[in-house]
């Protein structure tokens, strides 16, 4: 079965629900595919220029109306308004007789994928896209002669991915849609950023509307003439259909601001046609870096792009995304495939900031114990033996770690001097420090030592693919003689290392910060598995570094988190998730 076949939207209906009422002032909405920049003069100026008094009478939209139809070369009847393209979709499937059978290729626009199934009086067939997200005419064309549907929902450029098809594939499409007594809804909401010679768009409109029955074009106000507040939107098509629609409509659906405002932004159409031209450039500018970040993103010809990311790339993409004040719309395709859907916005380089520290953090800061080396055996077991050693009492490893969240203390000698005096014990931290080292590196009487239980967490695949996208940095509380051990033992040798005597210990942003600057990055993930650790990149972000906190634990995620890691991982190799 294709991976499509599942696919689920979030949020089906409603772009400006509820939940995002409370962000919608702070945030930049690029989660609607809505104009972005300033306010456009002709817009203000039609506003000025609206005479108020006309609002007392119900409204007439037959000016809109002939208007339209002239601009397409079309008569009045082959033209109807509706409030938004959302209306016009409603009352097209309040047209539909029960029993008809509809055509969905999938993933498609969220309102179809919620109305039309809703319908259950309908068949509805779905038509899955491949895995590369596409759809295909010959396949669409052979479904239409195998499934012989009343209909077809064809949305071009598609929503929610921005894949296009040429006019003479939809030629051919509703050409053989016409051959099968079937008849075509073609939703072209984001045309004008595909087709930015209007001119020529129109007069391939007209010849269609003229040489097939069996077509209806959506278009709308909302997305290149930015005018998706006022709620206008048009269907073009046959005659005898349009009519069909129309009188489904409630009467005075489109009220006389929008009316107005509509008919300002077709004396515009030259201005807009610029527009939607430096949109496209915008956007191919930012597909291509986003590529060059390692990220699938399909070809689109709308006002936005699709970008494919796992499960773990989304969480962190959520939480960065927030942080730069950027909403984003999210399509899961399946269990481990999830669409971004990012409107175009006037400036891209926020977005891209927020991918690249996603994908490509120019230096990633590696704790040691805990997240490149399993010390559960060596120094966890030390600060266990050092406290029974002078107190006869066995503590757990729980404790040790609840009091290194507590404390934030990232220094194993002092914390075993602060479990100790939980027990009532005050010992002189050169008196810890030696017994630790003899338990941890081992002495005459310990001989083995408990180093000699490490292992590396690491693997050598994980430290490839880290070293071919970011330099790479160890942070650590060791000494530097055991700190050089541990690099060693994971085949990080040349690693830039900061190690105790380097810089003031964790929660201190000194160590990341001194990192930083040997590598000159700007970005920067610190990848540690205790509270101090994340307290640190916290810390750090206040000298302007843009910074990412990743905690490693599978049993201490919610201190984590508390602390201000961005997203927790089980272990370090799911790093590679990212990059
Ligand atoms: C493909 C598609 N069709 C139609 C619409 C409806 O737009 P409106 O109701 O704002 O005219 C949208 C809006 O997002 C859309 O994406």
């Amino acid at each position: 079965m294709n991976a499509l076949e599942n696919c689920t939207l979030q949020s089906p209906v409603c772009d400006k629900g509820i939940n995002n009422l409370v962000d919608a002032l702070d945030c930049q909405s690029l989660d609607s595919n809505e104009r972005q920049g300033p306010i456009a003069s002709w817009v203000t100026q039609a506003l000025s220029d609206f005479d108020p008094s006309c609002l007392q009478q119900y409204p007439d939209d037959s000016p809109l109306v002939r208007k339209l139809a002239q601009s397409f070369g079309l008569q009045p009847s082959q033209a109807a308004v509706f409030n938004g393209g959302d209306e016009a979709i409603t009352n097209w499937l309040a047209s539909i007789g029960p029993k008809s059978t509809i055509l969905l290729p999938i993933p498609t626009f969220s309102v179809y994928q919620a109305v039309i199934p809703a319908r259950n009086d309908l068949n509805v067939m779905s038509v899955p896209s491949n895995d590369a997200l596409e759809q295909t005419i010959d396949g669409l064309v052979c479904e239409i002669e195998s499934k012989q549907p009343d209909w077809l929902v064809l949305v071009n450029p598609n929503n929610p991915v921005g894949q296009y098809f040429e006019p003479e594939q939809i030629e051919a499409l509703v050409c053989a849609a016409a051959n099968n007594n079937c008849k075509v809804l073609l939703d072209e909401a984001y045309i004008e950023f595909a087709q930015t010679s209007f001119l020529a768009s129109q007069t391939r409109t007209k010849k269609w509307i003229e040489s097939f029955d069996n077509l209806v074009i959506l278009r709308t106000f909302s997305k290149a003439f930015g005018l998706a507040g006022v709620r206008c939107g048009y269907l073009l098509g046959d005659a005898e259909l349009i009519a069909q629609i129309r009188s489904l409509r409630m009467p005075y659906s489109v009220n006389q601001l929008a009316i107005t405002m509509a008919l300002a932004a077709l004396e515009h159409g030259t201005l807009i046609e610029c527009e939607c031209r430096a949109v496209a450039l915008r956007r191919d500018l930012l597909s291509q870096k986003l590529i060059e970040l390692g990220l699938n993103v399909p070809p689109s010809r709308a006002n936005f792009i699709a970008v494919e990311c796992n499960p773990l790339q989304i969480k962190l993409l959520k939480k960065l995304s927030c942080r730069a004040g950027i909403r984003l719309r999210y399509f899961e395709i399946c269990a481990e495939r999830t669409l971004a859907r990012i409107t175009i916005p006037a400036d891209i380089q926020p977005v891209l900031d927020c991918f690249q520290i996603l994908c490509a953090p120019q230096l990633i800061c590696l704790d040691m114990d805990g997240v490149l080396i399993d010390v559960s055996q060596s120094y966890d077991q030390a600060v266990i033996q050092t406290v029974d050693f002078f107190s006869q009492q066995a503590i757990t490893i729980e404790q040790v770690i609840m009091k290194r969240n507590q404390t934030q203390c990232n220094d194993d000698w002092k914390l075993t001097q602060l479990l100790l005096e939980d027990l009532g014990y005050k010992i002189d931290i050169e008196q810890v420090v030696e017994r630790f080292q003899a338990f941890y590196l081992g002495d005459s009487q310990n001989t083995q030592g408990l180093i000699k239980l490490e292992k590396t967490m690491i693997t050598e695949a994980t430290v490839t693919r880290l070293q071919a996208r970011s330099s790479l940095a160890i942070v650590t509380s060791r000494p530097r003689a055991e700190a050089l051990i541990g690099r060693s033992q994971c085949r990080l040798a040349t690693t830039f290392t900061v190690a105790r005597e380097d810089a003031a210990v964790k929660p201190s942003a000194d160590g990341i910060l001194l990192a930083a600057a040997q590598a000159s990055a700007k970005s920067v993930w610190m990848v540690g598995d205790n509270v101090a650790d994340i307290q640190a990149v916290v810390n750090a972000q206040t000298s302007g570094l843009k910074t990412v906190a990743i905690g490693i634990s599978s049993t201490n995620q919610d201190a984590l988190y508390q602390a201000g890691a961005d997203i927790v991982l089980d272990n370090v190799n799911q790093l590679t998730y990212f990059l």
